[in-house]
């Protein structure tokens, strides 16, 4: 939530920081700016909107600068809120990602409406030509997370950067001669493969050529780990593509190959996870994650239930640290997050692991905050998701799934034959999707026909359900449509009371066991004049009264069915979405990285 950008070296600045906030864009776009120093003086430049709008020119050579995409959480959208922000005596700017809680509590004199100008006037207020040692006493006084990156006008060679929650690395360039800072390290130049990765109440002193990096309450300096940094998994661009979610809805079988490469024993009967060494047994699952993560989770409950044969439940990560959970001895806590960064996850992660359970992730994003808190788990590799609506670090989560489930599995009742049986229908899984791609082209039709839609009810039963509410926010997230997904048995316990004239059902029934149970509950839909989109799997066929249209998917076995169905639901927001022309994959109020509370 919130990119932020910042160089010190030889080059343009304006121009590194451009570059780093175009890749930025999708933590936050709704306005921008970027702050360099130039002969003594701040020379700024804000603007409503997202990085293009800055221009990537500037007649400044300055060399050092710092720069910020936002998404707002204080203060309305507009020119004054954008950062940077300047200190009220104009020799502080600074560049701020998260909340400052106490901010009411100074009293300052504020052009803007936002938390992170009170910060930027407690350094100026703190400093005696230190800006490290001003930074860090300003900390003290906060209460609430930050990444921030601030400059001295009268200190043209130093940006000092600080985290509390929120993400932030800085990059250092091969001879030493730049150093970058990103919320991100995908948004540092290819040719930049070092990276220190800031930690919580960490400052940095950054220079062009010099880094000291100290607990922001000691001012004691320690050495620091650099890491390499691959860019091999770099989107680039689109690709010829017109959005990054077609691009990525279409990535899903190199995705799902990349999530299985090397993971299956030789003789196909269990699965390794390097990345995992637990020491008790497992005998309970819970699963934490937010949004499409935490249904993730919930195809997960069903996997590990019907698979492992133990127990599992899910928890939306936002409500375990506020709420008391009963576990037992052996609970396996796997927290669900694409970007790694998701404050939620992060702190239900804390409490977790204050509580000494065995806590593991799925990450997409390698040494992301979420990666090393847990220190044991599984990257997905399915390549940078850009879009902000999930799609194919989705489906690449529940193929992961599967697979913990199998390995869980096989350290209880599961057997060889059947582990392998799991598996061989698994590598099966890449093709099933190519040719679920192919038959998504009536989406587009689909959508055309139900583009004045104004609410949908997406319904489903057992491993469909989580699919349900899957598809209900993408349509809502992309194409702004008020929607909901139950349980298909729920619908008489209340929804079907909100089904009548005219109204629009998806209806997820790829099942073969539960047809006929399927075929009654859509009769009763119909019944109501109401109208359905039945998605279903080839050789099963629903008579013609219980649909309008119907998405013939691929035989699978049922576990492996959400990982189909969900692929015509992406393609039909996406398409709502673009009938409206709406910006799919910039949905409005929304960013990609939720790193504030
Ligand atoms: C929906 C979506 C969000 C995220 C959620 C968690 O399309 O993208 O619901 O799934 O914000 O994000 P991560 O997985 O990064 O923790």
């Amino acid at each position: 939530m919130c990119g932020i950008f910042g160089y010190v070296g030889n080059k343009t600045a304006y121009t590194e920081v451009y570059d780093g906030l175009k890749k930025l864009e999708y933590r936050g776009y709704d306005s921008c700016g970027i702050s360099v120093i130039d002969k003594g003086k701040f020379r700024t430049i804000k603007k409503v909107g997202a990085p293009d709008e800055l221009n990537g020119k500037s007649n400044s050579k300055a060399t050092i600068g710092i720069g910020h995409t936002r998404w707002a959480t204080h203060g309305v959208v507009n020119v004054k809120n954008a950062h940077p922000h300047i200190s009220k005596d104009g020799t502080i700017v600074i560049v701020h990602n998260g909340v400052v809680e106490n901010a009411h509590q100074f009293d300052y004199d504020l052009k803007s409406d936002t938390d992170s100008e009170v910060l930027a006037n407690l350094i100026a207020d703190e400093y005696t030509l230190d800006l490290g040692k001003a930074v860090s006493r300003a900390l003290e006084k906060v209460e609430g997370t930050y990444g921030i990156a601030v400059m001295h006008r009268d200190d043209p060679k130093t940006i000092v950067a600080a985290r509390r929650g929120s993400p932030l690395c800085i990059g250092i360039s091969g001879d030493n001669s730049e150093t970058y800072i990103a919320s991100d390290t995908y948004a540092l130049p290819p040719e930049i493969s070092r990276v220190i990765y800031l930690e919580d109440g960490h400052v940095a002193t950054i220079a062009a050529d010099n880094l000291h990096i100290y607990k922001a309450d000691q001012a004691v300096e320690f050495s620091h780990k650099i890491t390499g940094v691959d860019h091999k998994y770099n989107a680039g661009d689109r690709e010829g593509y017109t959005t990054f979610l077609e691009k990525e809805i279409r990535e899903q079988p190199v995705a799902i190959r990349n999530a299985m490469r090397g993971r299956f024993s030789k003789d196909f009967t269990n699965i390794l996870f390097g990345g995992i060494k637990l020491r008790k047994k497992v005998r309970r699952v819970l699963f934490l994650g937010c949004g499409t993560a935490y249904h993730a989770g919930l195809v997960g409950k069903y996997l590990i239930e019907s698979i492992a044969g133990i127990p599992a439940s899910v928890e939306y990560a936002s409500e375990y640290k506020y709420k008391n959970t009963p576990t037992e001895d052996g609970t396996l806590i796997v927290a669900i997050s694409q970007s790694g960064e998701t404050i939620d996850t992060l702190t239900a992660i804390e409490e977790a692991q204050a509580q000494d359970h065995m806590v593991i992730s799925i990450t997409n994003v390698v040494a992301s905050s979420i990666a090393r808190l847990t220190n044991m788990g599984i990257y997905q590799h399915a390549g940078p998701e850009i879009s902000v609506a999930s799609s194919k670090a989705f489906t690449s989560q529940l193929t992961i799934l599967v697979m913990l489930a199998i390995y869980i599995g096989r350290k209880h009742n599961l057997s060889k034959v059947q582990a392998k049986r799991y598996i061989s229908q698994l590598r099966k899984l890449p093709a099933l999707i190519e040719k679920t791609l192919d038959i998504c082209t009536e989406c587009k039709t689909l959508s055309a026909k139900w583009t004045s839609m104004k609410s949908c009810k997406f319904l489903g039963r057992q491993f469909m359900y989580p699919i349900a509410i899957e598809g209900a926010l993408k349509l809502k997230e992309l194409a702004y449509v008020d929607c909901h997904g139950y349980p298909a048995g729920e619908l008489k316990h209340g929804p079907l009371a909100a089904v009548g004239y005219h109204a629009m059902c998806v209806y997820l029934a790829p099942q073969k066991e539960l047809f006929e149970k399927n075929v009654s509950t859509m009769k009763e839909i119909m019944a109501r004049d109401s109208h359905i989109i039945a998605i279903t799997q080839e050789g099963l066929d629903f008579p013609e009264d219980t649909y309008d249209n119907i998405i013939y998917l691929p035989k699978a076995p049922d576990y492996l069915q959400p990982i189909l169905a969900v692929i015509p639901l992406q393609f039909f927001s996406m398409y709502m979405a673009q009938s409206h022309q709406y910006n799919v994959d910039r949905p409005r109020h929304l960013a990609k990285s939720v790193t504030v509370e």
